[in-house]
């Protein structure tokens, strides 16, 4: 294993990703932000520069932080936020973990631009039932707004809401593709990004879904794009004309290059069944352009809908390459997903009764270490003020049933444990079996609007862990609890005195 060092600076700049400009932030100057390369088992150090005029932290998402749930940069959770002028130093291992995914600023930050894609080799050699590829590459896909997340925030949580409406989320103006998009009518504004590829090679492409808001349809004119990787785990390959990913969800398609020698478009459409009003001159239709030719000039426009007779990914046939059987449950939770004006005169988001707010000047890691309010809850799931967490002291299977009562869809995202969809169904869960031979497992589970998930996982690593919708509106919201996982194993106290600092703690 080797050391991986990266310096990131996080700054405010103009930049014009879709040909408008407008203010971001951006680590190292960069959007998206450099791309992580590691392996397996190797450690990564990353020291994080603040020069934006907030509190700012990054969460590697989907890693596993085995004994190191402080570096974990869940600001509020984690840590109380690397303050302006400051810096951090993350240090920690990936451990088994190797697949495709990305890192981010756990708020709304992120809609601002502070994201990155974070890629772990495997060391071992692939399963054989994952076909060969020549070369390996990030397509980092996300919607995008003309304005700035906090702006688009306070109007979101008005009670009067957007164009009048409680809940209606920011509609974006546009999106982009590896940084670019188009804003404007077609092909005027922006500029593509494009791969220049060779002809007859196989290509595997990480598809990442950066975006705060909307699911992302990808697919390349004319070419079958084959599953093989669904939020880095390896699956059985399924052959698909386009992927669908919802916010923070990873795909990796290979394809390869035998059409006719040309330029192809790549398509990133946004999902604008979501949107609840009209964005003027909006561009949901991003593109980049796949080259296996020396010309430059534009794919001619055809999408070849169902290339090969072929649809979309059904994400139900999702069957991972390497089989694990799910062990029984041993203690069950439930939480449900609603929405409301509150008393508070703010339009907010619950998990049960409970509408998330970061503690004021601590984190949940600090208030656990000093008992502030949880422990003497014990184990199981109690509501403490803005917290809704479940305690687990000792290493249990939990079924955990999301009912959601709202008719929208949430991807939600659990930081810290992998777990299994043993059910999934059509309105409330009311005890429907479950299925633990083989079930497929993701880190973002998209629960549709009216139904239900039943995640199971296993309580084995320390610290506290979010669980949350990834929208980052709805995250902002108060869409976020908590699992706290083996509070007694003390080794998660090792605070570094850079984070305890932060909440001017020691
Ligand atoms: Cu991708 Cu809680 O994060």
């Amino acid at each position: 294993p080797q050391t991986r060092t990266y310096n990131f600076t996080i700054s405010q700049v103009t930049g014009a990703p879709d040909g408008v400009q407008r203010s971001m932030l951006v680590v190292n100057g960069l959007y998206p932000g450099p791309t992580i390369e590691a392996n397996q088992g190797d450690r990564l150090v990353v020291n994080v520069f603040n020069q934006i005029e907030n509190a700012t932290a990054i969460h590697w998402h989907g890693l596993f932080q085995n004994g190191t749930n402080f570096f974990d940069g869940t600001a509020g959770i984690t840590e109380c936020g690397i303050p302006p002028g400051q810096s951090l130093t993350y240090n920690f291992t990936f451990g088994e973990f190797y697949g495709t995914t990305w890192y981010h600023a756990h708020s709304t930050q992120y809609s601002d631009g502070i994201t990155g894609a974070l890629i772990v080799y495997p060391t071992a050699s692939n399963p054989p039932s994952i076909p060969k590829y020549d070369q390996d590459l990030v397509v980092e896909l996300s919607d995008w707004y003309h304005d700035f997340s906090t702006d688009l925030l306070a109007q979101y949580l008005s009670p009067d809401g957007i164009q009048g409406t409680p809940g209606n989320e920011p509609v974006p103006d546009g999106g982009t593709l590896n940084g670019l998009g188009q804003y404007g009518a077609a092909g005027s504004g922006g500029t593509y990004f494009n791969f220049t590829l060779e002809a007859n090679k196989t290509y595997r492409l990480r598809l990442i879904n950066t975006g705060s808001f909307t699911s992302i349809r990808f697919s390349i004119d004319n070419h079958t794009l084959t599953i093989v990787e669904a939020d880095s785990l390896l699956v059985e390959p399924i052959n698909v004309s386009g992927v669908t990913l919802a916010v923070a969800q990873r795909y990796s398609v290979l394809f390869t290059t035998n059409q006719t020698s040309g330029n192809y478009w790549m398509r990133a459409e946004l999902a604008t069944d979501m949107f609840t009003y009209t964005q003027p001159g909006q561009n949901t239709d991003i593109r980049g352009i796949l080259k296996y030719t020396s010309t430059d000039a534009l794919p001619t426009a055809s999408d070849d809908p169902g290339a090969n007779g072929l649809g979309d990914l059904d994400t139900s046939l999702l069957v991972p390459a390497i089989h694990v059987n799910a062990p029984e449950s041993t203690v069950r939770y439930s939480a449900t997903v609603s929405f409301q004006n509150t008393d508070q005169g703010k339009f907010l988001a619950f998990l049960n009764s409970t509408s998330w707010e970061p503690l004021a000047g601590t984190s949940t890691l600090l208030a656990v270490r000093n008992s502030s309010g949880f422990a003497e809850e014990g184990a199981g799931i109690s509501s403490v003020g803005d917290q809704l967490i479940v305690t687990e002291d000792r290493i249990s299977v939990i079924d955990f049933e999301v009912d959601n009562l709202d008719d929208g869809d949430h991807p939600f995202h659990l930081h810290g444990h992998r777990p299994w969809i043993v059910g999934a169904g059509a309105g409330r869960y009311t005890g429907q079996p479950l299925n633990s031979t083989n079930p497929m497992s993701r880190d973002v589970i998209l629960i549709p609007a009216y139904t239900y998930v039943v995640l199971r996982f296993v309580t084995d690593n320390p610290g506290v862990w979010a669980f949350h919708c990834h929208l980052s509106w709805h995250m902002a919201a108060g869409l976020l609890m908590q699992f706290n996982s083996l509070p007694s194993v003390s080794s998660q106290f090792d605070i570094p005195q850079a984070i305890l600092s932060q909440c001017g703690a020691s």
